[in-house]
């Protein structure tokens, strides 16, 4: 069952129209303080207008906890600093799902079934036959996930709930295997099916790049690189992707179908989509050869164009992942003896804009996306298959967070509004 967040017995009192009421304050288990304003429009009639929910928490979550001020993000208390260089991603995927690392019994039982579930319904696969060419592997991955309620009807949630490790380990290696099969079909290869005797991660990179004519050489530099990187994007608490998973779980849709409009939220350029845009804006200044330009049009007010891998909602200093990943992104590229223009256009542009009025005055600092794209290429990944790799990451995110909203038995979401559109008019 859900903790609830504590009454700290202060009262915030709000006076509208002449009527003063108390509004309880509430506290979370690190500090974090909340009015309680489900009395609000009971007792005043009014409703609270927040746009964009800068102000607002949608839920209690133990999932994940962010400190925004000071660039902390731990899943479940455990630093994401700890996670990278202790356990892999399967196990950070059983501790955001199950809320505790898996003993050694439960880790070989969850791995049996990620290998048992890497198979893609073989009626399933001739979907990739009919995709057209260019399409990008984000709206074919979305798709895919949704057509998995067809295949696996008993999607209702009690059976969902009912073997939580079966649903997450289906959907977190079946992913896998589709977002390979869709490269492969982007790019006119045969598929590779998975192999039995692989990591998650390496039976991934497998699928990606062995091929009937050129077997891929596993290295496990690229294995630990595709661990971390996965296992920092694996949640981030309330985001919009998230947001959108908890609002379709509220409302008792099926897993798959729940985690396929995660897969569309997360599509987003402002969101998962910017790892793609920061390639594509760091080619763009090279092409150029001016990173001060870009950032003129990234601080003009009339021009729409933003730093891509720029800003956040929640921090507002060094994104923590970005921190990693920027510390690995060098490592990486040195062990793999790959030498990336990109990244000194990334470092230059990073710098100049630390430096830049614009950009500390409103606490604009690398996040997430920023690095990222440079480790990717260097691993051989196509760039529309960036945000593939992000979704992969945040599956155990998604389903921890949909388990939790389901186990709490909230209600549907359903926000109000403030109508400021036409009063009452006859034809
Ligand atoms: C992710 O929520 C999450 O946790 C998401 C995520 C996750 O793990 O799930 O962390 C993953 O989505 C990371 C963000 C990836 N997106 C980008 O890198 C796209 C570029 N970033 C911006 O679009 C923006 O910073 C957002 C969308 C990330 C945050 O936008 P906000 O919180 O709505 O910020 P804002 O628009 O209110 O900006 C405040 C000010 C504005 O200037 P003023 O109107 O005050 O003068 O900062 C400016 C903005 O114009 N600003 C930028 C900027 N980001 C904000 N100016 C230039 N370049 C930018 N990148």
């Amino acid at each position: 069952m859900l903790k609830k967040v504590k009454p700290t017995g202060e009262f915030a009192t709000l006076t509208v129209g002449g009527q003063q009421i108390q509004l309880p304050i509430v506290i979370g288990s690190e500090g974090e303080r909340g009015i309680d304003v489900a009395e609000l429009r009971k007792k005043t009639g009014c409703v609270t207008l927040d746009p964009s929910f800068m102000n607002t928490a949608s839920c209690c979550s133990e999932v994940t906890f962010i400190d925004g001020e000071r660039g902390i993000l731990r899943y479940r208390g455990y630093p994401i600093e700890e996670l990278v260089r202790k356990v892999s991603f399967v196990d950070t995927a059983y501790l955001l799902v199950h809320g505790a690392l898996p003993s050694p019994g439960e880790k070989r039982k969850f791995s049996q079934l990620l290998t048992a579930n890497s198979l893609l319904h073989e009626d399933m696969r001739h979907f990739f036959d009919h995709f057209p060419r260019g399409a990008h592997p984000m709206h074919i991955l979305g798709t895919m996930i949704n057509a998995l309620s067809t295949f696996y009807p008993n999607v209702d949630l009690l059976s969902m709930l009912d073997d939580i490790d079966l649903s997450t380990a289906r959907l977190i290696s079946t992913v896998r295997t589709m977002a390979a099969f869709a490269y492969k079909k982007s790019i006119g290869d045969p598929v590779v099916y998975p192999r039995h005797d692989l990591s998650y991660c390496a039976n991934f990179l497998y699928m990606m790049f062995d091929s009937p004519i050129k077997p891929y050489v596993i290295r496990p530099e690229a294995v630990d690189i595709l661990n971390l990187l996965l296992i920092l994007h694996a949640d981030h608490e309330q985001n919009c992707s998230t947001t959108a998973v908890r609002t379709l779980g509220s409302a008792q849709v099926n897993l798959y179908a729940t985690i396929s409009a995660g897969i569309s939220a997360l599509s987003g350029p402002l969101h998962g989509g910017a790892n793609q845009a920061v390639i594509d804006m760091l080619k763009h200044i090279q092409r150029e050869g001016s990173v001060k330009k870009c950032i003129a049009k990234a601080k003009d007010k009339d021009d729409p164009f933003r730093l891509m891998g720029f800003g956040h909602r929640v921090y507002k200093t060094f994104d923590p992942r970005a921190k990693i990943i920027k510390e690995e992104c060098h490592k990486f590229l040195k062990a793999m003896h790959v030498d990336d223009s990109l990244l000194e256009v990334a470092m230059e542009l990073e710098d100049i804009t630390l430096r830049d009025e614009y950009f500390i005055e409103r606490k604009l600092y690398p996040n997430v996306d920023f690095y990222s794209g440079i480790i990717y290429r260097a691993l051989g990944i196509p760039e529309n298959m960036f945000t593939v790799i992000f979704a992969l990451g945040r599956l155990p995110g998604w389903i921890a967070h949909w388990k939790e909203m389901i186990g709490a038995h909230t209600k549907i979401t359903r926000p109000r509004q403030i109508y400021v559109g036409e009063t009452l008019k006859h034809l």
